[in-house]
């Protein structure tokens, strides 16, 4: 069904909370990661749950907060390498694993993510 977003089919808010949960569990403790958060975690996984929400065809919780997301632009202050992209990528895929998000749906949204951190590198790995 064309109109059931992929927010809906993945199982609405509570899979998205599950699923930032998990993934920031990892990102928390994976040494390429937490040197670069903020440290406020409880907020860090509170700004991905209103963004994955609108991202991913749901209610446009992050734009209804804090405008519009200008993704790219809001990592600048990050050192964002390839490295670091992986890093990203490897945290989510296991994020994953950990709710059992399965089938067609898993590879459409991991396909999008994965495009999506490419997008934010913004640092060469020989600038560390
Ligand atoms: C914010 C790192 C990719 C979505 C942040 C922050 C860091 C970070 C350090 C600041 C956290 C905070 O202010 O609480 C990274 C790294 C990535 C990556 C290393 C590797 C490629 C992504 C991707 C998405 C994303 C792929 C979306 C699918 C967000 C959002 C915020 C954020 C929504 C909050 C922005 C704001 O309101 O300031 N990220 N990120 N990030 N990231 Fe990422």
């Amino acid at each position: 069904d064309p109109n059931v977003s992929p927010y809906e089919m993945i199982g609405g808010e509570q899979t998205v909370r599950q699923l930032v949960k998990a993934f920031y569990a990892r990102v928390r403790v994976h040494p390429d990661l937490f040197p670069i958060f903020p440290g406020d975690w409880k907020e860090t996984e509170r700004k991905q749950y209103l963004f994955l929400t609108q991202f991913l065809g749901g209610p446009p919780l992050f734009s209804q907060e804090f405008g519009h997301p200008m993704l790219r632009v809001r990592h600048m202050p990050f050192p964002v390498t390839p490295k670091r992209a992986e890093a990203w990528l490897s945290c989510m895929r296991q994020a994953m694993d950990d709710i059992k998000l399965e089938g067609e749906i898993r590879d459409y949204v991991w396909e999008r993510l994965v495009q999506t951190a490419h997008h934010m590198i913004n640092t060469e790995e020989e600038a560390e």
